[in-house]
């Protein structure tokens, strides 16, 4: 947890008025470059997980992050996906993000009932996407046990937004 930490300390981007002005971004894309640091990430966020059996992967770059969470727990991973990705029978939320409003997608089949679902993703904000996946989830059938991200934006109330979904975060920033 602390080689995660200060990992995301030392390699995250900051980029201000991306991707509209007045947002402060932070770019997690040369944690996920690099490779100790991707596998501190992926251990630090699947440990203390209790008893999952699927990991849910945020698009886009909840992916990069759940498959290397699925490996460490050994399971399979759910694509949550942006709209019209997924061909047959879907479930759909919508949801609002900090820039707009939005819509995730699964294949309800996927999950298997009573499933304990880890939701993962880089970046917690106002907590928009990762209620959506959790909803997701629920209407599938399955259990949302925990969100675990590499870092909360504490200027939103995501864990508000999420209930008693326990959250684990490797950084908090303001
Ligand atoms: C970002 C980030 C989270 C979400 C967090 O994704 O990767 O999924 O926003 O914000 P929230 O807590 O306010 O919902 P984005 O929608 O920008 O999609 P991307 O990964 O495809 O760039
Ligand atoms: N970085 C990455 N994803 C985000 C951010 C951010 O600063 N804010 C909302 N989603």
């Amino acid at each position: 947890l602390a080689a995660a930490g200060a990992a995301l300390d030392r390699l995250t981007r900051v980029q201000a008025d991306f991707p509209i002005p007045g947002v402060l971004f932070r770019d997690l894309t040369p944690v996920l470059a690099d490779r100790d640091a991707l596998a501190a990430l992926a251990h630090a966020l699947a440990g203390a997980q209790p008893d999952i059996d699927l990991v849910a992967g945020l698009e886009s770059r909840g992916f990069l992050l759940a498959a290397a969470v699925a490996m460490v727990l050994d399971t399979g991973v759910l694509a949550v996906r942006k709209p019209g990705k997924l061909p047959g029978d879907i479930l759909s939320e919508e949801y609002a993000l900090e820039y707009g409003s939005a819509r995730l997608e699964i294949h309800p089949h996927d999950v298997p009932d009573r499933a304990r679902v880890l939701v993962v993703d880089d970046v917690l904000a106002t907590g928009g996407t990762a209620g959506a996946a959790c909803r997701l989830v629920r209407r599938a059938g399955g259990i949302p046990a925990g969100v675990a991200v590499a870092v909360e934006l504490t200027a939103f109330p995501g864990r508000r937004a999420l209930g008693d979904v326990p959250v684990l975060a490797l950084r908090s920033w303001a």
